[in-house]
């Protein structure tokens, strides 16, 4: 099963004729990385020195009193260089690109953070690197497009379609086949044909890894629940992978923008609104519509915000090894100020849906119960959305006066 890339009912490979041979390399490459104990010694190595690994996990002690239920706990992937989980599957990726003896890396990006964490990796080992993101996304996220233009990437506005993250894939496969011979496509989630879903999990298998020893090394006990945001599934896989074998309960938890009852969300498995298809290489739960035409997702988190879900979560869901929930922009706007005022901690829009649902439920337990949280990344990035969505009339000045300034 595991050999073809299916996962259950679900995964597979959906490409072109003319990319077959470069997939059967990765597919090969990836093989001989992963059974050369070699290979992840270096990648240990690399993001100990580069991206601050092992990263923390922290006992947070005010929320714990806050709800008075179980004892929560959080996975710190905010303190990886670049700020989220996609330093660990972009180093890995590009260790692999040095092995495959390519030269040239290209991805897709939505919010940007894929896009930053690749155009780093690309200057850190001397690649040339070309960014695809949709035109809506490049005016959304200025402050990301500014730094891997700094960083030495071109950074494409993808004109087609919607213009968003979906559109930025279509367009960075087109041009993966026509440069295959020297450029590898870092996809950035555990998403797409094989072996994207297993290898994009087995970087990001280092939270969970680091997670598991050090929950039982503070607490002395496997935790109960671990709950993480779910956009294309790469950090809910990563942490997941360290406890999918023990009796832990696993959450992943979806945009569920302005309620699932709107339609206006990214909930693929949490709804019922999501369909079984192939899209984009691969088969698994899409939101489309009865034509097989891609919809409109919405979401506060740019990251949370795509149609397709991880093959492998798909599988894990109809399995029942993995629950799924929602949370809405308002109930995130809400945890995060909580998290942030209680805590000192600034967790990404994406990475507060978790502390959401960890929210409603902490409560419900006993102080016996252990909880952990995976905060995928930081909130600096969200800036402007968080300043928007709390209203900040400070801040509004600070953007009239830079217009100003700019001469708007
Ligand atoms: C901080 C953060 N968390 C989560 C995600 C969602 O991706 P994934 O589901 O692959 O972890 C993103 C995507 O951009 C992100 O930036």
């Amino acid at each position: 099963m595991r050999e073809r890339g299916y996962y259950g009912d679900f995964g597979g490979s959906f490409i072109p004729e003319i990319l077959v041979a470069t997939f059967d390399e990765l597919v090969q490459a990836f093989s001989e990385a992963r059974a050369d104990p070699a290979f992840w010694a270096e990648f240990e190595a690399l993001m100990s020195s580069y991206s601050c690994r092992p990263t923390p996990l922290t006992y947070a002690g005010n929320l714990t009193e806050h709800f008075g239920g179980a004892r929560i706990y959080i996975k710190r992937e905010d303190l990886n260089h670049t700020g989220a989980h996609k330093a660990n599957n972009v180093m890995g990726q590009g260790l692999l690109v040095k092995r495959m003896g390519k030269r040239r890396v290209i991805a897709e990006t939505g919010a940007g953070q894929h896009g930053v964490a690749t155009a780093t990796m690309a200057a850190k080992f001397g690649f040339d690197c070309t960014i695809y993101m949709g035109e809506i996304d490049v005016q959304r996220q200025r402050p990301n497009v500014f730094w891997m233009e700094q960083l030495g990437a071109e950074v494409v506005p993808v004109t087609e379609g919607t213009r968003i993250l979906k559109d930025a894939i279509n367009e960075a496969f087109r041009d993966w086949v026509t440069n295959m011979d020297d450029t590898h496509y870092a996809l950035g989630t555990a998403c797409g044909p094989h072996p994207f879903p297993e290898m994009v999990t087995w970087f990001q298998s280092i939270i969970g890894t680091e997670a598991r020893r050090q929950v039982l090394e503070i607490t002395d006990r496997l935790p109960t629940r671990v709950y993480a945001c779910v956009g294309g599934g790469s950090n809910a896989m990563g942490i997941f992978s360290g406890f999918l074998d023990d009796d832990v309960e696993l959450v992943g938890v979806e945009a569920g923008g302005h309620g699932l009852e709107t339609g206006e969300h990214a909930s693929r498995l949490a709804s019922n609104d999501a369909t079984v298809g192939v899209a984009q290489g691969y088969k698994t739960f899409f939101l489309q519509d009865d034509d097989g035409q891609m919809k409109e997702t919405h979401s506060v988190a740019a990251g949370l915000d795509y149609v397709g879900v991880s093959p492998i979560l798909s599988h894990l869901k109809a399995n029942g090894r993995v629950r799924f929930a929602a949370a809405t922009d308002k109930e995130v706007v809400d945890a995060l100020s909580l998290t942030v005022r209680k805590e000192g901690l600034i967790p990404a829009l994406e990475s507060t849906h978790a502390f959401v649902q960890a929210f409603k439920e902490a409560p419900g337990l006993t102080r016996d119960d252990v909880i952990v949280i995976n905060q995928s990344g930081r909130g600096d990035k969200d800036i402007f959305t968080v300043a928007d969505a709390f209203g900040d009339p400070k801040w509004k000045q600070f953007i009239r006066d830079k217009a100003e300034e700019y001469g708007a």
